[in-house]
This record gives structure tokens, sequence and C-alpha cells, in this order.
């Protein structure tokens, strides 16, 4: 307990080093590392003797099939959109890191959260953000049943387990983590440090006691949660809200999650009572318009457990510059990047003295290779000043060789096209169903990129 040993911890990466070293081996950011003291968690058995710990049972060696658990263990919080991206709602003793841009909507939708289950599981919000004041005001304002919902200013983690401990809350919000800190540490607050020790604390409150702790963090700048992608690492599931500023929409999406599917999609529409669950939002994410535009393409989408249809956008024009833009939102840009050489090379297609811009529409984000198809389509479609025909979806990967590869749940995104009134599926072959399964939806099956190029003209 007596050691003060540091270790170095890169803000990026997490990865972590003995001593000092100007740029990161694992990432090869360059000063990024911060100096994090391993002496405040060893002292962790001595805080425990006397400190909040105490009252909790002494951990014993057990032979697994004596430990009492339960199968479903689970408690819905009572928005059902929270909970599939929960993976069924929340689970005793787990820590859920819930990241996102300021002003998204994140202490909304905890408050929110934590208030419907009140009745259920007494919930403790603790700010470190907002007065106490502000809290209510926007509870109120929500106008939310506040009844068993309790708060607290308190930013010092060691106060804040104190009355944890006399409080015994099921669910402890914490808002948010950058603002904590330890009085075992020296470092200032909002440091790489304390909030990695800060954390350390309340995962291993959350494990001793069983309470669910949800840890709010901004996201910087460089896309990471409070700087360290360390806390990544330390928690049991890492949700992200995403949204365009411009957008009522918002969609929490699970990236990393030890009780359930990652990249489960939870989609909520922001309005003056708070956050509205979107149980169906299978066709937010078009932007609307009744007639194909050139550079557009709708594809479906199965983020998640379910098909959502998406419109992306595309504009190619003549650069001036001698190395012309590539830029993509939504999308990854390496991905991008690899497409429009498959274009070139396989589809004869160049757009070397083009830039070209995608964008998702309504803040969605893409990750899955099925976006492959209907991007280059858009870009095509943009480039040649011509709309894709009316009613069309496609979805497929696309190979480096130019070939369509088939993607998984093909006929479940089919039943969604056609279910929305699409007339037309531009998919890879091995997707393709047996001939008029679906009533009403002309299905294309492509083996190649050029055979879609052909397709969509
Ligand atoms: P807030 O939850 O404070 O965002 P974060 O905690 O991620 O920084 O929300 C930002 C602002 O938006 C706040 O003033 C409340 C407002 N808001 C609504 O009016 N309706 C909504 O549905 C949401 C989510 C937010
Ligand atoms: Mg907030």
């Amino acid at each position: 307990a007596k050691a003060s040993r540091s270790a170095y911890v890169c803000n990026e990466c997490g990865a972590d080093y003995a001593k000092w070293q100007g740029q990161c081996d694992a990432c090869g950011a360059w000063d990024s590392l911060s100096e994090v003291a391993l002496g405040a968690a060893e002292a962790a058995p001595a805080a425990r003797r006397d400190g909040w710990a105490g009252k909790v049972d002494a951990p014993k060696v057990t032979a697994l099939r004596d430990v009492q658990h339960s199968e479903d263990a689970r408690v819905p919080t009572g928005i059902a959109e929270f909970d599939r991206v929960l993976g069924g709602g929340l689970v005793e003793g787990a820590v859920v890191l819930v990241g996102g841009d300021p002003g998204i909507g994140k202490s909304t939708l905890l408050l929110q959260a934590l208030a419907r289950m009140g009745g259920a599981l007494p919930g403790l919000y603790v700010t470190g953000e907002e007065s106490l004041a502000q809290v209510a005001g926007r509870a109120m304002r929500l106008g939310l049943p506040i009844d068993h919902l309790h708060a607290l200013a308190e930013t010092g983690v060691e106060r804040i387990l104190e009355h944890a401990v006399a409080m015994r809350p099921k669910v402890i919000v914490a808002d948010s983590v950058q603002t904590l800190w330890t009085e075992s540490l020296g470092a200032a607050p909002g440091s790489v440090s304390q909030v990695r020790e800060s954390a350390a604390r309340l995962v291993r409150y959350a494990k001793e006691t069983g309470t669910t702790v949800f840890l709010v963090g901004h996201v910087t700048k460089e896309g990471g949660i409070a700087g360290p992608r360390v806390l990544e690492h330390m928690v049991d599931a890492v949700l992200y809200f995403e949204g365009e500023s411009g957008s009522r929409f918002r969609v929490l999406r699970a990236f990393k999650n030890r009780f359930g599917a990652v990249n489960e999609l939870g989609v909520f529409a922001m309005g003056e009572k708070g956050l509205k669950e979107v149980p169906n939002p299978s066709a937010i994410f078009l932007s609307g318009g009744s007639v194909a535009q050139p550079g557009s393409a709708v594809m479906v989408t199965r983020e998640g457990t379910r098909p959502l249809l998406v419109e992306v956008q595309a504009l190619v024009d003549a650069s001036p510059l001698s190395n012309p833009r590539r830029v993509a939102v939504g999308l990854e840009q390496n991905r991008l990047a690899m497409l429009l050489a498959v274009l070139h090379r396989h589809g004869g297609v160049g757009v070397g003295d083009q830039d070209v811009f995608v964008n998702v529409v309504g803040g969605m984000r893409l990750q899955e290779t099925a976006a492959d198809l209907p991007v280059l389509l858009a870009v095509l479609s943009s480039l040649r000043d011509r709309p894709l025909p009316d009613k069309t979806v496609a979805f497929g990967e696309v190979g480096l060789s130019g070939e369509i590869r088939p993607v998984p749940n093909g006929e479940e995104r089919l039943k969604e096209a056609a279910a929305h009134g699409f007339l037309r599926a531009i998919v890879p072959k091995a997707n393709a169903p047996k001939a008029g399964m679906f009533k009403g939806l002309e299905v294309i099956p492509v083996e190649r990129l050029s055979d879609a190029m052909s397709a969509a003209s």
C-alpha cells in the first residue's frame, strides 16, 4: 500500500508503459503519455477496511457451481430503445460508459431513464456539471416522475461513495466522468489519471455491491471518450450517443457490450418533452424527397438487429486541387478511397480529378460493408448527373477485384425494402431470393461491379 509507483498511459489508445517516452509505440501518437499513479490502485485494500467497502462482504474463493446467479438478471429500464442497446436491460454490477458530443442529450437520456426506473430501482444521479437546481428544473420541464429520483451535486469520488453506501441505490449515474476526482491522487481534476482512477473506484464499487453504474463521458475532438481510451477497457459496455446537430434524431449505439450485441442501435427523437423512442425507425434516414435525385442511393443497412433504410448522398465535382478531396461523413474515409480505386480499375470510371463528398443522411454512421455498393452507385449517379431508377435500393460488399460479395441477412433487408414500397433492388447474386418471393420488388442480382453499373443506369 505504501508504494507509489507510476505508469504512463497513452491518452489516444490506452497502451501503458513503465517509463515515459515521446511517442506511443502502439498507436504512434506523439506526446500522448500521461502519468498514472499505481499507488492509488494498490492502496485500495486499506481504503476498503475503513471506507465504503467495509460494509460489503469480503470476497472469498468459491466453486463456480455454488455461485448464486440468475439467468435473466436483467431489469428493463422502461425505455425499450435503451434496453435494446443495453442487450435487454440493466445488469447488476455492470458499468456502462455513455459517450457523445456535448449537447447531444446524454444527461437528458439518463435522467429520463432514472426517473422511469425510479419506482422499481432507486437511482442516484450524481451531477458534477450542473447544479441541483438545474437538474431539478430539467426534470420538471420534461415532466418526469421525480418522486423517487435522488440527486447529488458532488465530484469527489470518496464522498460520492459514502453517500452511495448510505443510500444504497441500485443505479448510479455519474455525469460526467470528466468532473470526477479522487483524493488519493495529486493530479488536477479532469486529468487523465484522475478520470481513470475515479472511474476505477466506481467500477470496483459496482462490482462489489451489484450496483449498475452509468458513466457519462464527453467525446473529445479526437473522438475518444475522456481522452484516454483506457476507460473503454475498464467498463462492461460502451455506448455512444450520436446524431447530427441539425437533425432531431439521435442514435444510441453499442460499441462494446459484455452483455449484448455490439452495433445494436437505439433510435430516439428529440423533443420538448425530452427523448422519445422511435420504435420503428425504418425510414427516418431517408431524405424524404419523392423523386430520386442525382447522387442519391438508398440502401438497407442492418446495423444491430434490425434493418434500416438509409440514404447515401454523393457529390462529385471537378476539383481545382492537384490532390482532390475525398470527404466521407458517416462512413470511413479509407473505405471510400478504396471503393473509388475499385471503381476506376474495375468499373472503368476515374474520379482522379474530381472532389468526392459522401454523406449519410440523418447523422447515421455506417460501419458494415453492405454500404459499399450503394456508395459507389451514389458516386456514379452524381458523376453522370443522372438519378438512379426510381424506388431502387441496393446493398452489397465490393471486393478489390470488382466482385460484389454477399452480406448477411439479405432476405430480411429485401423484406424491409418491399414493405416500404421499393420496386427494385440491386443485390449480390448470393443474396438473391427465389424468384417471386417479394411481390412487387424486382430483385436484380449482380456478380460484378460492371453488372451493378449497368443495372443502375
Ligand atoms: P443534454 O442532455 O444536456 O446534453 P449532454 O448531457 O449530452 O451535454 O441536452 C442538451 C440540451 O438539449 C439541453 O438544453 C436540453 C435539450 N434537449 C431537449 O430540449 N430535448 C431533448 O429531447 C434532449 C435530448 C435535449
Ligand atoms: Mg450533460
